[in-house]
């Protein structure tokens, strides 16, 4: 009688909590397999909960001492058939629990043959993600519903990859190579967020994912990948956009309104105060920000930009200056 109450209470509250949508929107294969074992695992969690609630409230009830009693309850010297039960339940319900998890795993890390192998660099504070034509970008961009193997570097220390829509997390660890499967299945925008503590900007290390129909997708990595390989002027400019520098930098030829950094309308100015040629400075700047930090800057520029592809480190610095001599 407990029982099949403790199982269709279990059911009822099972079934409220999976239609209020306390998780993010999924948007990947690899969450849909791990929001089946999260489920599963909650209606086991509740249920047992319902369970011993019910016991627990039957017995408050039924046994309870009367007011002026005070002698001791009867002695109990166990219950085999319970003990077994209590033993034996909780350890299929762990095993199934255990089994749901290593094949939805084994599932998430499989990328798939033909994947899409993108280079994650990460370094304090910023994500950088290059593609395999080269292009290189500060925003991930993906097609939809094709298998993406993200391999992961972290330059400094400890960063972690988390797309809370896309379920998985990954570490970035120094020295090693690290692998994240994603198989997108919705388009849309979602958060990149790092979620291991790795400095004073670890909160604001954040990016963008941009799921793509296929069709823009392979439009947008064969336009970029063209661009880049252009007169240095758009390379360059190709560069500065993909790279977001300017979410942090005023630059007039880029239209770029940041105020985080310095501005580059005046890179000739700052060469002369850090007593350098033009062009050497502009590279120092991008590869070693911290080597000439401009009056009343922080240096929070990210040094992931040292790991551009040499020809797109050269074409941005002839864009920086190139711009600027012309500009006056
Ligand atoms: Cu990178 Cu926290």
């Amino acid at each position: 009688m407990l029982v099949s109450i403790a199982v269709v209470v279990g059911a009822v509250t099972t079934a409220i909590a999976y239609f209020v949508p306390w998780l993010p929107e999924q948007a990947s294969e690899q969450r849909e397999g791990i929001d089946a074992v999260f489920w599963i695992t909650t209606a086991i969690c509740v249920s047992i909960f319902a369970l011993v609630s019910a016991v627990i409230l039957y017995s408050v009830f039924k046994f309870r001492a009367k007011p002026d009693d005070d002698t001791d309850g009867p002695p109990i010297h166990g219950h085999t058939g319970l003990e077994i039960a209590w033993t034996a339940i909780p350890a299929i319900l762990v095993i199934i629990i255990g089994v749901a998890s290593a094949i939805v795993l084994a599932r998430n890390d499989r990328g798939g043959p033909d994947a899409l192998r993108i280079q994650v660099t990460a370094q304090q504070f910023a994500w950088n993600f290059r593609y395999p034509n080269n292009v290189t970008s500060g925003t991930l961009r993906l097609p939809v519903h094709r298998d993406v193997v993200l391999q992961l570097r972290a330059l400094d220390v400890l960063h972690s990859f988390f797309v809370p829509q896309f379920g998985q997390k990954q570490d970035a660890v120094p020295g090693e190579l690290t692998k994240l499967a994603i198989t997108p299945t919705k388009v849309g925008k979602y958060p990149i967020e790092c979620t291991e503590l790795c400095g004073l900007g670890h909160a604001v290390m954040r990016s963008q994912a941009v799921v793509m129909p296929a069709a823009e997708y392979d439009a947008w990595i064969r336009q970029e990948g063209k661009r880049i390989k252009g007169p240095p002027g758009q390379a360059g400019a190709a560069v500065f956009e993909n790279n977001g520098c300017g979410g942090c930098h005023v630059f007039s030829p880029a239209n770029s309104q940041g105020q985080v950094g310095p501005s580059l309308n005046e890179l000739e100015q700052q060469a002369r105060r850090a007593g350098k040629p033009l062009e050497d400075f502009v590279r120092e700047s991008i590869v070693e920000p911290e080597a000439y930090l401009e009056p009343d800057y922080p240096n929070v520029m990210p040094k992931t930009f040292a790991q551009l592809p040499a020809e797109q480190l050269d074409a941005l610095v002839q864009y920086l200056v190139g711009d600027e001599e012309s500009g006056g």
